[in-house]
């Protein structure tokens, strides 16, 4: 029912194939969200066709346009009230946020990173898993705090390193695993089954010791 749908807006940067991914899983009935709003940093973002076509507003809002990142942090942070956003997913937004944002969606904002944080935070994270030689890697959901890729992790999804992977093929691998991961947590929050306290994940209410794991039929283990 409309009045229980959860409201969320995506942030994006560039190609939006997990603002893609969101938005198939709603037209196919299997994730009740209702995105509000997608706001790119960036005009040329080829992402915000994805919102264009599935009749979502889009606000574009330069960082170019902004004497700094507390003041085109504000200007985000105004449109994401003003549609009463529950939920602020980062989907490839690649700019750091200002500590005034972060406090500001405390616990309502979630973001998407390629790699098994804590390992490999930041940029550069298939050449970064190829180099130490780990045999595998994944992605992961975290709640965003004031450090880069630091926060709370909910969800993980891991996939295996193949002794000739280069950073292509990892990165080709891994984008529909991420896709499935994106859906399937936002899932949770739809859901209400994911809480945060203290500065922990809470899933169905309890703490957990670490994140979630997608599994390949689409549930979550420990
Ligand atoms: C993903 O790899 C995500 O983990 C990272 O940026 C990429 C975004 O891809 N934060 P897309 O724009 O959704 O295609």
């Amino acid at each position: 029912m409309k009045q229980n749908t959860l409201k969320a807006a995506v942030l994006i940067s560039g190609t939006g194939s997990n603002l893609k991914a969101l938005i198939d899983a709603i037209k196919t009935g299997s994730l009740k969200l209702d995105i509000v709003r997608v706001v790119s940093n960036r005009e040329e973002a080829p992402g915000v066709q994805h919102a264009i076509n599935a009749n979502i507003p889009v606000s574009v809002i330069t960082h170019k346009s902004f004497p700094d990142r507390v003041t085109h942090d504000a200007a985000i942070a105004k449109v994401l009230k003003e549609d009463q956003a529950e939920l602020i997913i980062l989907a490839g937004y690649m700019r750091i946020l200002s500590e005034e944002f972060t406090n500001m969606f405390d616990g309502r904002m979630i973001n998407l990173h390629p790699s098994l944080l804590p390992l490999y935070k930041g940029l550069d994270t298939y050449n970064r898993v190829l180099e130490t030689g780990d045999r595998e890697t994944g992605a992961s959901i975290h709640f965003v705090t004031a450090g880069l890729d630091s926060g709370p992790v909910i969800s993980q999804i891991r996939i295996p390193v193949l002794p000739d992977d280069d950073a292509a093929s990892l990165s080709a691998r891994l984008g529909p695993m991420e896709h499935r991961l994106v859906v399937a947590t936002v899932g949770l929050f739809c859901s209400h089954s994911i809480g945060y306290e203290n500065g922990m994940v809470l899933h169905l209410g309890k703490a957990i010791r670490q994140p979630l794991l997608l599994k390949d039929d689409g549930t979550f283990g420990g």
